[in-house]
């Protein structure tokens, strides 16, 4: 039987997201990667409960995480069902609908009929009653965003969502939802972006400084960009990586690309006392924009390399420009 460390919420840091009452962990945990079919349980088991231990309240999810998709929600429900069930009423579980998930014109973007289908199959999935937060997974062109919010607002209207958020919007549609989704009373809390060092469209698209305008909360996604941020791929790539096991959005082409500016930002982190991934978590909250970070990790020693970056997340103004310099020609 899992008993959680009873001092699990001695260190962890908790931010507000905007004006409402739902309180973050400053690092969240996400399971796109590691969580597939072909991954070993007991890593699954080991990892989730040791951040658990750790003050990691909040899991992330979505429809499709695999591979096959599905999968990650499969194996979380498993050990929800064996580990984590108890503490139900201390987690903060997220899932999300709006990337192919299905065949056919209604397993995919914005629609009503998409997002309420999903959000039942992602709850069977993972044996829950509801999830702590929905998530319109992008943006959808082609359909009306009232139909969209719409269906946010009906998942928590019957139960199956306590809080929505919107993943991969801009400001000027953010603006637009969050009208919407006011007029319907709909607890509307977060934005999931990706952000990081080598990442800043949310501060060209408008969707940093108007979430915070707003009082909207901001967790970023890929803070470490998959792990070039760290040093996984400072000398080599592992055969154990992200890029050799599941290259499919991180390529030996990426890690040449980025590789001399790599070997600078850890240069400029190691001046500071920190790892690269702690700097480069670190530079992701330095300002209070964002709530969280929501990383990704294969090991259970990365949780606590990670950890750690929540020691120091000041920057001086020097510090920050060697950043940029590093990063020069890539953001
Ligand atoms: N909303 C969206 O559209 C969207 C899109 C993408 C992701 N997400 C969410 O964001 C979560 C995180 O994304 P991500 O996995 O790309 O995040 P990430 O934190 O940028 O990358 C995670 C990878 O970095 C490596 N890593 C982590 N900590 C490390 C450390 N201390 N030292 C060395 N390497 C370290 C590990 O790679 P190795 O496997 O090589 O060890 C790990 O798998 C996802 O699980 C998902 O929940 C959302």
């Amino acid at each position: 039987m899992y008993l959680a460390d009873t001092s699990r919420y001695d260190n962890m840091v908790y931010n507000r997201l905007g004006n409402s009452g739902l309180k973050l962990p400053a690092v969240s945990m996400g399971l796109w990667h590691n969580f597939g079919y072909l991954n070993s349980q007991e890593d699954m088991i080991k990892i989730l409960c040791h951040c658990f231990d750790q003050g990691i309240t909040h899991f992330d999810l979505a429809n499709n995480y695999g591979p096959e998709p599905g999968a990650a929600e499969t194996n979380f429900g498993l050990i929800m069902k064996h580990y984590l069930r108890p503490y139900r009423d201390e987690l903060i579980i997220s899932t999300k609908a709006g990337f192919t998930m299905w065949d056919g014109p209604y397993g995919d973007f914005g629609s009503r009929k998409y997002l309420l289908a999903s959000l039942d199959q992602s709850l069977k999935r993972m044996g829950l009653e509801y999830v702590d937060i929905f998530y319109s997974h992008r943006m959808d062109e082609e359909t009306d965003l009232e139909e969209t919010m719409g269906a946010l607002a009906s998942a928590v209207q019957q139960g199956k969502a306590l809080y929505v958020g919107l993943s991969n919007y801009d400001g000027p549609t953010l603006q637009r939802a969050t009208e919407i989704l006011r007029e319907t009373h709909t607890p509307f809390v977060i934005n999931q972006n990706r952000y990081s060092i080598y990442d800043r469209t949310i501060e060209r698209n408008g969707l940093k400084d108007k979430a915070q305008e707003l009082k909207k909360g901001i967790i970023s996604f890929s803070p470490l960009a998959q792990g070039l941020l760290s040093d996984r791929y400072l000398n080599g790539i592992d055969a154990d990586s992200r890029v050799k096991h599941d290259g499919r959005f991180l390529t030996e082409e990426d890690v040449k690309k980025y590789h001399a500016s790599i070997v600078k930002l850890n240069q400029i982190a190691k001046e500071r006392g920190q790892s690269l991934a702690q700097m480069a978590l670190a530079w992701v909250l330095r300002d209070g924009a964002v709530a969280s970070v929501l990383v990704g990790v294969s090991k259970v020693s990365q949780i606590d390399d990670n950890l750690k970056a929540l020691a120091n997340t000041s920057f001086t103004a020097e510090e920050l420009q060697a950043i940029d310099e590093a990063c020069a020609g890539l953001i």
